[in-house]
């Protein structure tokens, strides 16, 4: 388990009867890019099992936020959503990922678009100062089927308006868009059909998007990033990665068991 780093739950927090988020201790050696994931687990009869989880906090933070889904029958879900302080949680040590500043070409306008746990590594990435030094505007979307599924994003996102740093840079670039699409919200429907019909860009008082300004990152489903990214694609913009950068990067959300 030499890639492995032996870490302890510090708190769990359980937001729906589905989805939970838990700190846990970080190793100071443990460096990242905000927007990148690792592999997380806990050992069962003396081998580690172990998945991919986005780092929901940002680097500048003492310790590591996940944010999970609890699978009913999941091999690791299952197992971890009961996990308390003081447990031990492994964390690997090599972080990667797509979802970085760095594969996106110059723009003015950052778009995050995120469904269900998707939204994990955009909380990492608008609790990170760079990105504000990078774009004017960062419109976050979180997408949900009910509200209470977009608590945790919420409550992240209060505490960064009210942050006594990052506070005043959040307020003045940073837009939070939730949607919802099982019941009545202020916002309705899939983030596709939002930016589709120019609900989206209305409701936010933006122009439509515009290759030569707007940049994006999705992380969701992964039908919601097949349906993106054909749009996308049939308006030209191209996929940025590690080697060639782009108009948007994508990575899909480790709801996994
Ligand atoms: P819907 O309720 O219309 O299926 P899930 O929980 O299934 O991962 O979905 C999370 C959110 O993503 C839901 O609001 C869901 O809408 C939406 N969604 C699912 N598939 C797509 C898609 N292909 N394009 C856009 N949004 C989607």
């Amino acid at each position: 388990m030499s890639n492995l780093n032996h870490e302890r739950v510090l708190d769990v927090r359980h937001w729906t009867e589905d989805l939970f988020s838990f700190k846990v201790t970080r190793d100071s050696a443990f460096r990242f890019v905000n927007g990148q994931f690792t592999m997380i687990g806990i050992e069962v009869d003396g081998r580690p099992l172990m998945r991919a989880y986005s780092m929901a906090s940002a680097n500048h933070e003492e310790h590591l936020e996940f944010f999970s889904i609890k699978v009913a029958d999941g091999a690791l879900t299952s197992r971890i959503r009961h996990l308390s302080k003081g447990d031990p949680v492994l964390v690997g040590r090599k972080p990667t990922g797509t979802l970085i500043q760095d594969n996106l070409l110059p723009g003015t306008t950052l778009y995050l678009l995120s469904t269900g746990t998707g939204l994990a590594p955009f909380m990492s990435i608008v609790k990170g100062p760079e990105i504000y030094e990078r774009f004017e505007k960062i419109v976050l979307v979180h997408g949900c089927r009910k509200i209470f599924e977009l608590s945790y994003g919420e409550k992240v996102i209060a505490n960064l308006l009210k942050h006594k740093l990052l506070g005043d840079l959040a307020r003045g670039k940073l837009v939070y868009y939730p949607t919802v699409t099982r019941e009545p919200f202020r916002n309705r429907g899939r983030i596709t059909d939002l930016i589709e019909s120019g609900k989206l860009f209305d409701d936010l008082n933006q122009p439509p998007l515009d290759i030569e300004s707007d940049r994006l990152m999705l992380c969701g489903s992964p039908s919601m990033l097949a349906d993106l990214q054909a749009s996308l694609r049939r308006s030209g913009f191209l996929e940025g990665n590690h080697s060639a950068s782009g108009h948007y990067v994508i990575e899909k959300a480790f709801v996994e068991k």
